[in-house]
């Protein structure tokens, strides 16, 4: 499989005209992983504190000059000087269609107040932490993968990510992969660490070695037998979950039919839900 990654470091364009935006962050690096997702990093507000999971509101000036804002993951840890975020791009989508154009050196707004169930602090303690996503949906979890409180707090972590395409999942299996040799989680928890990362990528639509819906993979109990773990329970798994409307209501039923309950920051259960998207007439 050819990875068809192009990556954009050009420099800005010295007499690119940039507004002067409100909350303006400056855009460091942008990679395009498909014709429908991309992502980029931007300069961090030193006052901007997160943890690891959250969301803020990132846009830009829309045509009537007001700032067109949505809501977005913040992919990196909270650890990071800079600010990861991975984009769809939708064709006709307001912001979208045009952020996807973004080069280095432009920049975006980034409203600093992170808010987001996604987080460490929403579950009750356990023994495995498992993320299920979608899509973009990864976006939460590329953060929480990246950020040592959650092998501080969990034996093992499961990334299951599900994309319809092979080339839908790249960006998860590189950002897998390079957490192997990552400096701060080896310094921590010594070279063996990443053993404790378990990652089942699937594809829906297209052939690839593990195929098939999150959903349908655990309720076969197939993704349980291919990680050799015992079937979900209460007593040992918790679970955060981000995709579609659709996506988060089939795997809240999963959950809930293995014995778990759906908690929230102020009342921490075994599983957190997050929407990757307000969907089309929703
Ligand atoms: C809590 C939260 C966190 C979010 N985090 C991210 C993120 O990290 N990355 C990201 O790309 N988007 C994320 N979104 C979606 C994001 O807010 C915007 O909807 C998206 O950037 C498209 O904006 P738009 O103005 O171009 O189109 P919109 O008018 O916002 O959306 C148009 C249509 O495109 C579809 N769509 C929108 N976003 C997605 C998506 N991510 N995947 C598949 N289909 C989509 C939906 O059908 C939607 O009705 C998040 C949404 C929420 C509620
Ligand atoms: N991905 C593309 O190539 C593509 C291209 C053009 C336009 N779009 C449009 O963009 C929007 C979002 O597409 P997307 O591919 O990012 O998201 P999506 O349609 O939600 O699909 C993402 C993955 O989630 C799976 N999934 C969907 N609903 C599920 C559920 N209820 N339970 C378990 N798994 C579920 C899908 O499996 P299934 O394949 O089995 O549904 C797919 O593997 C859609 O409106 C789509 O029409 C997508």
């Amino acid at each position: 499989m050819t990875l068809d990654i192009a990556v954009n470091d050009a420099a800005p364009a010295p007499n690119r005209e940039k507004p002067h935006l409100p909350d303006a962050q400056t855009v460091t690096s942008v990679q395009h992983w498909t014709d429908r997702l991309f992502s980029f990093r931007v300069t961090r507000p030193a006052s901007l504190r997160f943890r690891s999971g959250e969301f803020v509101m990132i846009g830009l000036l829309g045509d009537n000059g007001k700032p067109l804002l949505r809501a977005y993951s913040i992919a990196s840890p909270n650890w990071d000087e800079e600010l990861e975020f991975y984009s769809i791009k939708v064709p006709d989508g307001p912001l979208t269609s045009k952020l996807q154009h973004i080069q280095v050196g432009d920049e975006i707004i980034l409203r600093p107040k992170p808010v987001g169930t996604l987080v460490l602090d929403a579950l009750l303690p356990g023994k495995r932490l498992w993320f299920l996503a979608t899509g973009t949906g990864i976006a939460p979890f590329a953060s929480l993968m990246r950020d040592p409180e959650s092998y501080e707090r969990f034996e093992q972590v499961v990334m299951m990510h599900t994309c319809r395409t092979a080339d839908e999942l790249n960006y998860g299996r590189e950002l897998v992969e390079n957490l192997k040799s990552d400096p701060l989680l080896t310094e921590i928890y010594g070279e063996n660490f990443h053993k404790r990362l378990l990652y089942y990528p699937t594809t829906t639509r297209e052939d690839s070695p593990l195929m098939g819906r999150i959903t349908d993979n655990m309720t076969s109990g197939k993704v349980f037998s291919d990680l050799g773990l015992p079937a979900m329970n209460p007593e040992e798994d918790r679970a955060m979950i981000c995709g579609s409307l659709a996506f988060n209501v089939d795997v809240k039923a999963v959950l809930e039919g293995f014995g778990l309950r759906e908690g929230a920051n102020s009342e921490p259960k075994e599983f957190v839900v997050e929407k990757a998207f307000v969907g089309d007439g929703i």
